[in-house]
C-alpha cells in the first residue's frame, strides 16, 4: 500500500538521542521505502506554546531542518517544511477546536506534566496543542504517523477528532483516520542520569542526554558518567527488572545496532559495565558523530536551509490549502 507519512518535531533546541531513536531514525527508514509519500514538519507553532526567545527559535528551526537532512532524510524525496509558513494549520486548528471536547483535552497527560502545579498560568496554546497536532496530520490525509511513545495519547485524540468531524458533517471518509507508528521496542529512551525519567530537551543537566550535535569527546564523557548500578551486566532479560539504567543503556545499544534486547544481553552477560560502556561509546560515535558533523556543516549554510524550508512549505501549502477549502465548505463558510 502507498503510505502517506506525516510527522513533526518541535524546534526547541537540544535534539537528542531519544528524538533520534524514538522518531527521526524511523522517518529515515520510511523515507527510504519506495512508494511512501513523506512529509516532515518543523512545528514552530507548537514550540511557542511555551515562551521562546525569537532569535533562538529562528536558529532552532534551521537546526531541526538540518537534523532531518543530516540524519538521512532526502529533501528531494520528502517534503521538509515549516508549520508557520502554511496558514492552513492555524485555520484548521481553530475549526477542529470547535469539534473537540474539553473533556477529551482534560485527559491529556502531557499537558498535566508540562503545565505543572500552576495550570492557571499555562498558555491556552499549551492546552489546545493536541488539536493543532491533529490539524497537522489531517490536512495531509496522512495514513501513518511515526512518533515516540509519549505522543500515543495525542494520536488517539487525533483519531477521535477525525471521526467526530466526519460524523458531525455527515462525510464518513472525509478525514482519514491515521495509524500511529510507534516502535514496539525502544520507543522511550530514558535519561542517562535517571533510568526512570524520559530523556528530554528540557532536562537542566546536559549529562542526562546525548545531543545530536555532541562531538566524540562529549559522547565519551557522557557515557562514562552515565548512571549504572553496582551489579554486573545482566545474564538474562528477566534480570533487567528494577534495573532501569542497565535496561536503558542496553536498549540504546540494541536500537543503534538494530538488534533485539535479548541478543545484546547475551553479548555482555556477566561482564563489567566498563566493557559494555566502551562498546556503547564506540557505537554511539560511529552512528551519531557523522550526523553531528553534518548538522554543523549544514548550519553554516543558512541560505540552503532556508531554501529547503521555503520550497517544502510551498509544496505543503499546495496540499493543505486544497484541504482547508473543502473543510470550510463542509462547515458552511
Ligand atoms: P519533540 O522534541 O517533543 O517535538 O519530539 C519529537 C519526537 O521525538 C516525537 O515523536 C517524540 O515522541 C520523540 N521523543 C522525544 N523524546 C523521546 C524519548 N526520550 N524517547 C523516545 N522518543 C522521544
Ligand atoms: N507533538 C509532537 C511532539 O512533541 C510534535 C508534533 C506536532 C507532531 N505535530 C505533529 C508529531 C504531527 C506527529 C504529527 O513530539
Amino acid at each position: 500500500m502507498n503510505k502517506k507519512i506525516f510527522s513533526g518535531v518541535q524546534p526547541t533546541g537540544n535534539l537528542h538521542l531519544g528524538n533520534y531513536l524514538g522518531a527521526i531514525k524511523n522517518f529515515v527508514e520510511l523515507n527510504n521505502q519506495k512508494d511512501n509519500e513523506c512529509i516532515f514538519c518543523v512545528v514552530d507553532l507548537h514550540a511557542i506554546t511555551v515562551k521562546q526567545d525569537p532569535k533562538e527559535l529562528k536558529k532552532n528551526i534551521r537546526e531541526t531542518a538540518a537534523t532531518f537532512i543530516a540524519s538521512g532524510i532526502d529533501p528531494n524525496n520528502s517534503i521538509i517544511f515549516n508549520q508557520s509558513m502554511v496558514s492552513a494549520h492555524s485555520e484548521a486548528a481553530w475549526i477542529l477546536s470547535c469539534v473537540s471536547r474539553i473533556g477529551w483535552l482534560n485527559r491529556m497527560t502531557q499537558f498535566k506534566e508540562k503545565a505543572g502545579k500552576d495550570k492557571e498560568k499555562a498558555s491556552i496554546g499549551l492546552y489546545s496543542y493536541p488539536v493543532l497536532m491533529a490539524a497537522d496530520i489531517l490536512l495531509y490525509d496522512a495514513t501513518h504517523v511515526p512518533v515516540g511513545n509519549d505522543q500515543k495519547q495525542h494520536l488517539e485524540l487525533c483519531r477521535d477528532i477525525a471521526q467526530k468531524f466526519n460524523n458531525d458533517f455527515s462525510s464518513p471518509n472525509f478525514f482519514k483516520v491515521p495509524e500511529p507508528l510507534i516502535q514496539k521496542q525502544f520507543s522511550r529512551i530514558m535519561s542517562l542520569k535517571d533510568g526512570t525519567k524520559k530523556m528530554s530537551k528540557s532536562d537542566p543537566s546536559n549529562l542526562s542526554r546525548i545531543n545530536l550535535t555532541d562531538n566524540k569527546d562529549e559522547i565519551l564523557n557522557k557515557v562514562k558518567k552515565a548512571k549504572t548500578d553496582p551489579l554486573q551486566m545482566p545474564e538474562n532479560i528477566k534480570n533487567l527488572i528494577e534495573r532501569p539504567e542497565a535496561e536503558n543503556l542496553l536498549s540504546i545499544y540494541s536500537s543503534l545496532k538494530n538488534q533485539n534486547l535479548e541478543n545484546s544481553v547475551k553479548e555482555f552477560e556477566g561482564k563489567n559495565f566498563s566493557i559494555f560502556k566502551e562498546k556503547l561509546s564506540d557505537l554511539l560515535i560511529e552512528k551519531i558523530e557523522p550526523i553531528s558533523k553534518e548538522i554543523k556543516k549544514l548550519l553554516n549554510d543558512e541560505q540552503y536551509l532556508d531554501a529547503i524550508l521555503l520550497e517544502g512549505s510551498n509544496k505543503a501549502d499546495k496540499i493543505a490549502s486544497k484541504k482547508i477549502i473543502e473543510i470550510k465548505q463542509l462547515v458552511g463558510f
